[in-house]
């Protein structure tokens, strides 16, 4: 059983966008259209393009013929039995990728800035325990534990395959960036908890991110971050 994490640099420069955008399919090609900034419809298709090329490095087909189908709450994943989950997750110019063979992964990355709402999303998307334990910490601290418990948490969520549709507030994860991360308490069931785990990612530099699987404790491979030329040319 395996867990493994890929990381893009979606680098391609404006020229290369039709080429990128004809490996997806119709769905795909009509929500890269309906970006209203370019910038978020490069990062769309770039970040979708190079998900079809890792898949068909795992199914051996051409990443324009793959099957995408959506969960119910709009978890992408490949149609029919393929033998792997997989997750998606893009921030500013990096796309990161998780793949599993023994059942549901989550990944998120986030690009880390200061955010003038911080404290609003705070109070909106933490449990009371997170928050607790954030108010605690020395103010230098919190924007490292925020994108700490952020990506864990959206890794988590996205693993469960519900995203917001299990409302962030009712999960808890660990809060301490330097402390093993778990999930500490979820609504679902006290049982939840003893099933996922979560893994830190360091991905790139100026960057959180996070990995949820469920199952066995098992080995996590991550290959070094490319750029997508180098992604594509390897095909
Ligand atoms: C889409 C969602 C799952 C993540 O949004 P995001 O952080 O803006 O974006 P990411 O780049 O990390 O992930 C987006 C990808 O997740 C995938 N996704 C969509 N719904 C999903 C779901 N229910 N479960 C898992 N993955 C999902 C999609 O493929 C999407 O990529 P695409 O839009 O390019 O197709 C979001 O709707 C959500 O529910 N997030 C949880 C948000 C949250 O609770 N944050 C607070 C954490 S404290």
């Amino acid at each position: 059983m395996t867990i493994e994490v890929r990381t893009i640099r979606l680098t391609a420069s404006q020229d290369r966008l039709p080429a990128l955008l004809d490996l997806l399919d119709d769905d795909e090609r009509a929500r890269a259209q309906a970006f209203r900034f370019p910038h978020l419809a490069a990062e769309f298709i770039q970040s979708h393009a190079a998900m079809r090329t890792l898949i068909g490095k795992q199914t051996g087909l051409r990443p324009r013929a793959i099957p995408l189908s959506k969960g119910k709450y709009g978890k992408p994943r490949v149609a029919g039995e393929t033998g792997f989950e997989f997750s998606i997750s893009h921030s500013c110019g990096l796309a990161s990728f998780a793949f599993s063979t023994q059942g549901p992964v989550g990944i998120d990355i986030e690009k880390i800035r200061v955010l003038e709402d911080c404290d609003a999303l705070v109070q909106q998307f933490f449990s009371h325990s997170e928050r607790d334990e954030l108010g605690h910490l020395r103010a230098c601290e919190q924007l490292r534990a925020f994108y700490a418990v952020w990506t864990r948490k959206e890794a988590y969520l996205k693993a469960l395959g519900t995203g917001l549709a299990t409302p962030p507030r009712t999960a808890s994860v660990t809060v301490d960036p330097d402390a093993a991360p778990a999930v500490a308490g979820a609504s679902e069931s006290a049982q939840a908890c003893c099933h996922w785990h979560l893994v830190d990612l360091r991905v790139d530099a100026g960057y959180a991110a996070a990995l949820a699987y469920s199952g066995e404790l098992c080995p996590v491979t991550m290959t070094e971050t490319v750029d997508i030329a180098v992604l594509l040319a390897d095909c």
